[in-house]
């Protein structure tokens, strides 16, 4: 199983839009998928919930607690989505009123690993959709994570909150480097809710991609009402023809960060020999 995240310290940027995406076109290319969902706001959960579906109301809470959750507990914390291939463990608001205590816990910081060793042989991808934050949750995830992909605004929030994420993953790789362990990767920073007549958008786009190069994807995603429509009707802009423009955009940059995520995988496997 490859762990791909969707991270950025700053809400808004595209993390529900492009990781619920992400998960519906990797299922379409025929991949078993796992969505974790670990934003207390509970985005991705609305939408890959069946509608009559009932999600027990402390359900990633229970990764949190006094002992690390045992493999029977992770099977619980799974519920197939609307999509066939599609699976997901729900978030609730109720985890917002525990992050404060997760430092408190034993191994803190490693509360998603038994979800990688329960469930690693049984999907080729998880991923998660992150919180908008630089804390806690944000280093369990980045602990389980092979590869973070940044959507990001291109402007001065924008910037500063994918320079924080930048920040987090190089932390988090100092702890790998110690221990040992094969490094944390970022997949790409993508440019999302581009519109292509505004100086502010162009100026901080050009100015990115002189500083971080190839780490910025090449793709970008125009800001578009059919992203927004998709997500309140609880559909991706791929399952309706009247959303045709922004499927090709978003098909486009996926297929230029699946193409980046084959090569970091074969990479892995490489090593794993
Ligand atoms: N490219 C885009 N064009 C138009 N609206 C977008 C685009 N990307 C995201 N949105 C909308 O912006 C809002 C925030 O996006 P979301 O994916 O929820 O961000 P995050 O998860 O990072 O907070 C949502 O209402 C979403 O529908
Ligand atoms: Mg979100």
């Amino acid at each position: 199983m490859f762990v791909i995240s969707f991270a950025s310290c700053k809400g808004g940027a595209g993390k529900t839009t492009l990781s619920t995406h992400f998960s519906y076109f990797l299922a379409q290319k025929g991949f078993k998928v796992l969505h974790l969902d670990m934003d207390y706001q509970s985005a991705s959960t609305y939408f890959f919930k069946e509608p009559e579906q009932n999600i027990s109301v402390n359900n990633i809470t229970k990764l949190f607690q006094k002992f690390p959750p045992a493999k029977s507990t992770v099977m619980e914390l799974i519920y197939s989505s609307r999509y066939k291939d599609i699976d997901y463990i729900p978030s609730t608001p109720l985890f917002a009123d525990i992050e404060d205590e997760i430092t408190m816990l034993r191994d803190w910081n490693r509360r998603l690993e038994p979800i990688v060793q329960s469930v690693g042989d049984i999907y080729n991808f998880l991923v998660i959709d992150c919180p908008p934050s630089k804390g806690k949750v944000i280093k369990n995830i980045f602990q389980i994570s092979n590869a973070i992909i940044i959507p990001m605004e291109a402007d001065r929030l924008g910037f500063d909150g994918m320079q924080l994420t930048l920040n987090e993953i190089a932390e988090n790789n100092e702890f790998r480097k110690y221990e040992n362990r094969q490094l944390l990767k970022t997949a790409g920073i993508a440019f999302n809710l581009v519109e292509k007549n505004t100086i502010i958008n162009s100026t901080y786009m050009e100015e990115i991609r002189m500083m971080y190069k190839e780490l910025v994807l090449t793709n970008a995603l125009p800001k578009l009402v059919a992203y927004r429509q998709a997500l309140s009707v609880l559909k991706t802009v791929f399952e309706t023809k009247e959303w045709q423009p922004a499927a090709i955009k978003m098909e486009y940059l996926f297929t230029e960060l699946t193409e980046r995520l084959t090569t970091m995988i074969i990479s892995q496997e490489d090593t794993n020999v």
